[in-house]
């Protein structure tokens, strides 16, 4: 009898699963959605991807079913059914109808984390109004009459404590933090800033982990340091507060936020500082370390970054002033090696979307509800758009006439990234003074990663030695 049951409840089982499955194809067939596999029921392919960003191949889960299915195809990763593009045109819909036809979705451990007044959660008008101040707050002449002076005082700052042994990736960390909160509360780099960057590192660590805190150590922590930020960004949103109504003002990110008409609350103005201080953090960070990387590996490149900036720092021989404005447009091959960095190491892999409504596209239909990934590494990284696509050759550059949809690092339509050109002349400065005044060679093999995000595995050791004294002429 005991048999018989269990033998019952399997039958039903199987069954189920493969109604389950037939009306799932059915489904497929009558929607034509893009060809893929959705996987297994709840996890989906999810563990195929995570395992193949573990290696250092960089786009193995995409490549291989782009070779199978085409450049748009269905999986089911983190537990939804989900559209990957690697398609140009299809990339650049998706980014130019974000809020007709999409609307922007992080998982949902990354939102409780950012808090929703972030300007990546924030939707419609209001996230049109915030992007534009964001935008007007980071514009080349914002950054000429005011940021650049600031950006190249810290980086050299910092470059003078370095040691003969630094971990590049943690320095440029330190560099980027330190940028940001100078930017955005005229903070001059301390104590503070540093216990507030060892709170956000925990706090970004818990944005790839599962968000229950039951489960994971990580994420406990993550929300625990999350509250530490809030509250310490929540003391100076105050404090500024009060300075304003005695009529001190200052010329940043916060004084624009306090002077508003939406008479936005403290805890709007802290989701929305807390999110701005991650977005340039980990990405330009990463992109100045790995810039070193690929130039150390590419020395016939590096010499002739080298050539560039001893040129500039030649003709500041008398005078030993800081980096202008003028300096920054004269480094030609330096913006060649920025977006062969950008192109190949693809900090923000894609975007993650989901469809506001069924959406035909190039024969298939995206239905309501399901999240699409428009990923810009696959398109960075594919050769028929750009020639040994996976090789370092800032040398394409020089004479590049790829078209915009094809080269997206920031992104791009209403969410294009609002610190693109901040973050270019930081890369630019930074790469100026570790070329004039290092020579250095990798302390240790370090690898490139892709999970959770680009990196590499030790975080670039490097032994140093001083060219010359700092301020001193070459
Ligand atoms: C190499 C450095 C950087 C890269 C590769 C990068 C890339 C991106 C990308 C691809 C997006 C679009 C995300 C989407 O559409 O969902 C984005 C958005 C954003 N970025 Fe950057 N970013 C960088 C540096 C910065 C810096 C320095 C800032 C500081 C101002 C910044 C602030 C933001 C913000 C606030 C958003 C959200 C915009 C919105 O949702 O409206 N980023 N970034």
């Amino acid at each position: 009898m005991e048999f018989l049951i269990l033998f019952l409840l399997l039958a039903v089982s199987l069954c189920s699963i493969s109604f389950f499955y037939l009306l799932r194809a059915s489904r497929h067939r009558r929607l034509r959605l893009p060809p893929g596999n959705l996987g297994l029921p709840l996890i989906g392919e999810t563990l195929q991807l995570i395992s193949a960003y573990k290696t250092e191949n960089p786009e193995p889960f995409i490549d291989e079913r782009v070779k199978r299915f085409g450049p748009i195809f269905t999986t089911h990763v983190f537990g939804e059914p989900t559209v990957f593009s690697a398609d140009p045109e299809t990339n650049r819909f998706i980014l130019q109808n974000e809020g007709k036809l999409f609307e922007c979705s992080y998982p949902s451990s990354i939102s409780n984390l950012l808090g929703k007044h972030s300007l990546l959660l924030m939707k419609g008008n209001l996230h049109k109004r915030m992007h534009s101040l964001t935008m007007s707050f980071a514009n080349s002449s914002i950054i000429r009459d005011h940021l650049l002076d600031d950006i190249d005082r810290l980086i050299r700052l910092n470059m003078e404590s370095w040691t003969d042994r630094v971990f590049l990736m943690e320095e440029a960390k330190k560099i980027t933090f330190e940028l940001a909160v100078k930017q955005l509360m005229s903070f001059d780099p301390g104590e503070w800033t540093e216990s507030l960057r060892k709170e956000y590192v925990l706090l970004i660590e818990g944005f790839f982990t599962v968000p229950l805190p039951l489960f994971s150590t990580t994420y406990r922590r993550a929300i625990k340091a999350r509250t530490k930020v809030a509250e310490a960004l929540g003391l100076i949103v105050r404090q500024r507060r009060k300075q304003r109504e005695a009529g001190d003002e200052k010329k940043d990110m916060l004084a624009a936020l306090l002077a508003g008409d939406d008479g936005f609350s403290d805890e709007q103005i802290v989701d929305f500082l807390l999110a701005l201080l991650v977005a340039g953090y980990e990405t330009t960070s990463t992109i100045m370390t790995l810039a070193v990387k690929f130039l150390t590996e590419t020395p016939v490149a590096l010499a002739q970054l080298k050539e560039e900036h001893d040129h500039i720092r030649a003709d500041k021989r008398e005078s030993r002033k800081a980096l202008e404005w003028s300096d920054y447009k004269s480094m030609p091959f330096t913006q060649c090696v920025v977006n062969e960095t950008l192109r190949l190491a693809n900090i923000i892999s894609g975007v993650f979307r989901r469809a506001m409504t069924d959406i035909h596209i190039k024969g298939y239909t995206i239905p309501k509800g399901w999240k699409v990934f428009g990923s810009f590494r696959a398109v960075h990284l594919e050769h028929e758009h750009f020639k040994e696509a996976r090789s370092f050759n800032p040398w394409r550059w020089q004479n590049n006439s790829s078209s915009p949809n094809v080269f997206t690092p920031f992104g791009g339509g209403p969410r294009l990234c609002p610190g693109y050109e901040l973050a270019r002349v930081e890369l630019s400065v930074f790469l100026h003074h570790f070329v004039t005044q290092f020579s250095w060679v990798p302390a240790e093999d370090d690898k490139l990663l892709f999970f959770p995000t680009t990196r590499t595995q030790k975080r670039y050791p490097i032994n140093l030695k001083r060219r010359y004294k700092c301020g001193e002429a070459l």
